[in-house]
């Protein structure tokens, strides 16, 4: 089941990028891939909005940069380049003449859906010589968790999108409720604030999810890479302290429960229920992981909540919010009601605004960085060694990759 709302992606409001404006300010060089994907990394599936929104119409989406349209014909979605190499004008404006086709609302240049080959040019006859002579790239497709993922690489072949969707997700059956937003603000400060550990405990202790439940003051943090996944393990939590000549601080107060005593445990943190047994029999080293390309996954006892963070453009990103529950049965009716009921409104909603705003208003580098600010940095080193080992293996392959997404 999908709960809906928001929007596939969309075409972004644009503004002045604010990265790497000054020269000598300091920035991003130690991460040379990191830095100069501002509009994305290449050689990964992203989803891009729910399947129904996805028909016989042709629509248009912004992915890394570039415009694909994307259409469904005979129960399958396609993806092209959305524009006709006649004239530039969009392919999405056009519509479908033939089946297995899309033809520009233009001159009617109709291109094969699967390869891309350009079938007829209608107003050139039957036997338009420039049939088979032009070919317009091509996406490929998937459709997982309800929604339509694409894949935009340097020419190589797509991975199966299961080897690349977290790994419990693909080996057991999960029921998920969803929330898909186009958000202001580069993709890396929505990753980065999302695998952050400093701020939820800050900003988040006013949000209505966290109004009963305690948050810890600080905490120490180990971070340790398991597969492609790396993880926060709290080593320990520390739920108020005095700070010497301001005197004490704590965000518990009478009204909310208090910090858990041992019921259940993910990786190294105590949690106030027992654990659902498959999540459990995941033995996460902690609570807070991330994976390329910018996929961050919050295990609590009963659910797992993934935001995948979906480069449009160097300044809009889309924000895939997914929760899932692996009850099974009469177990997932509550799952429902409490996703529907509340969770969506409360922390795919309010509380997930309040990252919203804090990545509008993010304006980096230049950054100072601070001790919990290593979330940050084994993330960027991640992404950086997961680079260079994918250029080697593209080269071992033939394929030069591009230093930077470019516009196709
Ligand atoms: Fe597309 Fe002419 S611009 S057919
Ligand atoms: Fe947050």
């Amino acid at each position: 089941m999908d709960a809906r709302n928001g929007d596939s992606a969309t075409t972004p409001r644009r503004r002045p990028s604010r990265l790497g404006k000054l020269p000598g300010r300091q920035d991003w060089s130690s991460w040379p891939h990191y830095q100069a994907a501002a509009s994305g990394f290449r050689g990964y599936w992203y989803p891009v909005g729910y399947s129904s929104r996805f028909g016989s119409k042709p629509k248009q989406i912004t992915l890394l940069g570039r415009k694909i349209v994307l259409i469904r014909d005979g129960g399958r979605v396609y993806a092209l380049k959305d524009r006709c190499p006649h004239r530039g004008v969009p392919l999405s404006e056009g519509n479908q003449q033939f089946p297995g086709t899309i033809s520009c609302p233009y001159h009617g240049w109709t291109f094969d859906l699967e390869s891309g080959e350009l079938k007829a040019a209608i107003t050139d006859g039957p036997h338009s010589p420039i049939c088979g002579k032009v070919v317009q790239p091509t996406y490929d497709v998937a459709e997982r968790l309800g929604m339509v993922w694409v894949f935009v690489g340097d020419g190589e072949q797509a991975p199966p999108i299961d080897e690349q969707l977290p790994e419990e997700l693909v080996g057991n059956a999960a029921v998920v409720g969803s929330r898909i937003q186009p958000r202001e603000g580069n993709w890396r400060f929505a990753c980065e604030n999302g695998y952050d550990e400093g701020h939820a405990k800050y900003l988040h202790r006013t949000s209505l999810w966290r109004l009963f439940k305690p948050m810890p003051v600080w905490n120490e943090t180990r971070i340790i890479q398991r597969g492609r996944w790396i993880y926060r393990v709290q080593e320990k939590q520390y739920w108020d302290a005095d700070f010497p000549g301001l005197g004490r601080w704590s965000s518990q107060a009478w009204y909310k429960m208090k910090p858990p005593s041992k019921v259940g445990n993910i990786g190294n943190t105590s949690t106030h229920r027992e654990v659902n047994p498959v999540i459990a029999a995941q033995e996460f080293p902690g609570f807070a992981s991330v994976s390329m390309p910018g996929v961050l996954r919050i295990v609590y006892p009963t659910f797992i909540h993934y935001e995948f963070y979906v480069p449009v453009d160097n300044d809009n990103h889309l924000y895939v919010g997914v929760m899932a529950s692996f009850d099974r049965g009469i177990r997932t009716i509550p799952f429902y009601l409490k996703y529907l009921g509340f969770v969506r409104w409360l922390f795919h909603g309010q509380f997930s605004a309040q990252d919203k705003w804090m990545v509008e208003v993010t304006d980096a580098p230049p950054e100072k960085l601070y001790r919990p600010d290593d979330s940050l940095l084994k993330w960027r080193k991640l992404a950086e060694d997961t680079c260079e080992e994918r250029a080697e293996r593209l080269r071992g392959e033939g394929i030069e990759p591009a230093a930077a997404p470019t516009e196709n």
